[in-house]
């Protein structure tokens, strides 16, 4: 290998694989990336180092991500408002950032965006506090994650409408000839680990295990408590990331901000698409409803899963 960082074709060669949607997986330490991912994960590896004052957060694929980040780099920026990121987008310090960009834009994914860039890019200059977002199982982020001061915060989501989502989300990257993927078919590889960055349950237990162990360090959230209790969780959050709200008008205007329907309805997440791939910013706004994989799972399917949960975490104490 020519660079430390650099995935080899022989090294990949040697990963056992397998097709998710007509897409190869690779599994390496026990969890499926796509090649490219994979390669910015070494890359992430070997170059980023954290600092005491970052922000990390952390998700499973389709368990609110995109509702994360709008929501940390609001709680973050409406308490430091000449922070480079705002300044840059928003010169008069009134209007609101997320107005002119998916959130992706201001909260990048380490694995997928930053990393994918070669040379990898010198992220040393960003000024602190730096948010960054990363899909990577816990055992695979770089040491500086797990022992420098930096916070995680994780999101996860009850894994029935995960999958679901997942199934709308990958099927907006067919093309009319291919046609949905069969959603069967989906459900077998999602209940045997095979998915981008799955094992789904290895991937929550390892960072709920970890906020078990370090609280002050990671803070484990739920999609489903965000819907239920937005004021409660988003305080939480905000407390946990040392920028408490000041009164109740804060926290509801931030609420409202990165709320589904208000980030929906604006152009730029209507009409754009990310720098990156060209993904339509659209295909990250669907209808968030908790219990929608009512819609796509048969009993049996239900029933099933439900024993694999169960399993799964059994003597975790967590629940979804
Ligand atoms: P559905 O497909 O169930 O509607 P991710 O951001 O991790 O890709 O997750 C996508 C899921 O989060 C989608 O769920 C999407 O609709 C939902 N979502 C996106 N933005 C949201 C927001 N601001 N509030 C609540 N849910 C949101």
């Amino acid at each position: 290998m020519a660079d430390s960082s650099e995935l080899s074709k022989s090294m990949l060669d040697q990963l056992p694989t397998e097709s998710f949607w007509d897409i190869p997986l690779y599994q390496w330490e026990g969890f499926w990336y796509r090649s490219y991912h994979l390669e910015a994960t070494m890359a992430l590896r070997s170059h980023f180092s954290s600092r005491d004052d970052d922000i990390i957060l952390a998700s499973p694929m389709k368990t609110g991500t995109t509702w994360l980040k709008a929501l940390c780099f609001s709680i973050v920026n409406a308490a430091n408002p000449d922070n480079e990121t705002l300044a840059k987008t928003d010169e008069d310090h009134h209007r609101d950032p997320l107005v002119e960009n998916h959130p992706a834009i201001y909260v990048q994914t380490l694995e997928v965006q930053v990393y994918s860039a070669k040379p990898p890019p010198d992220v040393s200059s960003m000024k602190s506090p730096r948010l960054f977002h990363t899909h990577l199982p816990y055992k695979a982020l770089p040491d500086s994650i797990k022992t420098t001061n930096c916070k995680l915060v994780y999101i996860a989501r009850n894994p029935k409408d995960t999958l679901v989502s997942m199934w709308h989300f990958f099927n907006k990257l067919r093309t009319p000839e291919q046609g949905p993927y069969p959603f069967e078919k989906a459900f077998e590889l999602f209940i045997n680990g095979v998915s981008h960055f799955g094992p789904f349950f290895d991937h929550v237990l390892q960072y709920w295990n970890q906020s078990l162990k370090s609280p002050d360090k990671v803070l484990f959230l739920k999609y489903e408590d965000l819907k239920r209790d937005p004021i409660g969780e988003v305080k939480k959050l905000a407390l946990f990331l040392g920028k408490p709200f000041g009164d109740e008008k804060e926290v509801e205007d931030v609420i409202w901000r990165c709320s589904l329907e208000r980030l929906k309805s604006l152009e730029v997440n209507k009409n754009g698409v990310d720098p990156w791939v060209g993904m339509q910013n659209s295909t990250y706004f669907r209808t968030g409803i908790v219990g929608d994989w009512k819609n796509m799972f048969s009993d049996e399917m239900s029933e099933r899963l439900d024993q694999i949960t169960e399993q799964k975490l059994m003597g975790s104490g967590l629940h979804f």
